[in-house]
C-alpha cells in the first residue's frame, strides 16, 4: 500500500474542490488548488479555511488550522500544477467541454506518472478519457458533499484505466479515512443512478396527490432507516441540478428517468430548494 501523496493538485477550489483540498492538506499532503483568476483563488481559499476552521470547531483538527492551512496553496491556471504532483483532481463546473479543457491541458502540465481525476458526478469518464494522451492514469473519484464529513468516495474506471491507477486511488481513499466503491463507468455511476431514480419516484407521488412531501420522506427515513427522505435531498441537492442528471439519465438510460412534470415546473418557477429559499420544503 501506498502512503500519502506527497502532493495533490485541485481544478477548482469550489464547493467540491475546497473540499477535497482540506481533506488532502489534512492527510498531510502539500495541496495546489487552481482557479481561473485571483478573485476566485482568495475565495477558493477562503473556503478551506473555513471549512478547517469547522473542523477544529468539531474538535476533529488536532493539528490546528494554521499548519494545515500552509500545505495550501492557490494558483491561477492549469499550467500552475506541480509537475511532480501525485494526484491531480479536477472538481470544475459539471460541464464536458470545460472539463475536457482542463484535463487535457493538465496532463501537459504534470508528469508521465500523475494520477488524474474526475469527481463528475454525471459525465461520461470513458468520453473523458478519450481525450487523454495517458487514459490509463485516469479515473472518477466522486467525492460526496460535504466532503470532509462524507464517508464514501465512489472510484469510476474507464475501460482504460490502468489496475495500478485504481489500485492507488482506492489506497488514497483508505489513506482519508474514507470507504470506495469501485463502479465501472456507465451513466450515473451506482450512486446518482439509484438516488435520483428514487428522488424522481418520489416527486411523482406528490404529482399524483400520493401523499405530503413529509410522509413520503419519513417512509423512507423511518421505514427504511434512510438519514434523509428523497425530497428532502432533492431540496438540498438543488431541483435544478437534479433535473439536469435526470435529463441525462432519460437520454442514456430511457424513459424509467424521464424528469416529473412538477420538478420541470418547480425549476422554471424558481424553487429549486435551500439555495432559492423554496422547494418541496419551505427554507428560512
Ligand atoms: N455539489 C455537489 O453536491 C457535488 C457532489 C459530487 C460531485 N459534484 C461535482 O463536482 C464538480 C464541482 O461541483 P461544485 O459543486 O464544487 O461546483 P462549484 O461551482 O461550487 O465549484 C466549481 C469551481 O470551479 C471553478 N472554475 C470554473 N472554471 C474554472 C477554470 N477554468 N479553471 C479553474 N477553476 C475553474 C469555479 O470558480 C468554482 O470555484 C462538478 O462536476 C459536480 O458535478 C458536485
Amino acid at each position: 500500500m501506498t502512503g500519502v501523496p506527497k502532493s495533490v493538485g485541485v481544478i477548482g477550489g469550489g464547493r467540491m474542490g475546497a473540499g477535497i483540498a482540506q481533506v488532502f492538506a489534512v492527510a498531510g499532503a502539500e495541496v495546489t488548488v487552481i482557479e481561473s483568476d485571483e478573485k476566485a483563488a482568495a475565495a477558493a481559499r477562503d473556503r478551506v479555511a473555513l471549512g478547517l476552521r469547522r473542523a477544529a470547531e468539531r474538535g476533529a483538527l488536532a493539528e490546528g488550522v494554521e499548519p494545515v492551512l500552509e500545505r495550501v496553496r492557490t494558483a491561477c491556471g492549469v499550467e500552475s500544477l506541480p509537475q511532480s504532483a501525485d494526484l491531480v483532481v479536477e472538481a470544475v463546473p459539471e460541464d464536458a467541454a470545460l472539463k475536457t479543457r482542463m484535463l487535457t491541458a493538465a496532463e501537459a502540465a504534470v508528469g508521465a506518472d500523475t494520477v488524474l481525476a474526475t469527481n463528475t458526478s454525471s459525465l461520461s469518464v470513458t468520453a473523458l478519457a478519450a481525450v487523454l494522451e495517458r487514459p490509463g492514469r485516469f479515473l472518477g473519484m466522486h467525492f460526496f458533499n460535504p466532503v470532509p464529513a462524507s464517508e464514501l468516495v465512489e472510484l469510476v474506471v474507464a475501460p482504460e484505466t490502468a489496475e495500478e491507477t485504481l489500485g492507488l486511488a482506492r489506497d488514497w481513499t483508505r489513506l482519508l479515512g474514507k470507504k470506495d466503491v469501485v463502479v465501472r463507468d456507465s451513466p450515473g455511476f451506482a450512486s446518482s443512478r439509484l438516488g435520483v431514480l428514487l428522488g424522481l419516484e418520489a416527486i411523482r407521488m406528490v404529482e399524483e396527490g400520493v401523499a405530503e412531501p413529509e410522509a413520503i420522506d419519513d417512509a423512507m427515513r423511518l421505514g427504511y432507516r434512510h438519514p434523509m427522505g428523497p425530497l428532502k435531498l432533492t431540496d438540498l441537492v438543488g431541483l435544478d441540478v437534479r433535473l439536469a442528471i435526470a435529463e441525462y439519465l432519460h437520454s442514456t438510460l430511457g424513459d424509467r428517468f424521464e424528469p416529473p412534470r412538477l420538478l420541470r415546473e418547480k425549476v422554471a418557477r424558481g424553487e429549486l430548494g435551500r439555495k432559492s429559499g423554496q422547494g418541496f420544503y419551505a427554507w428560512s
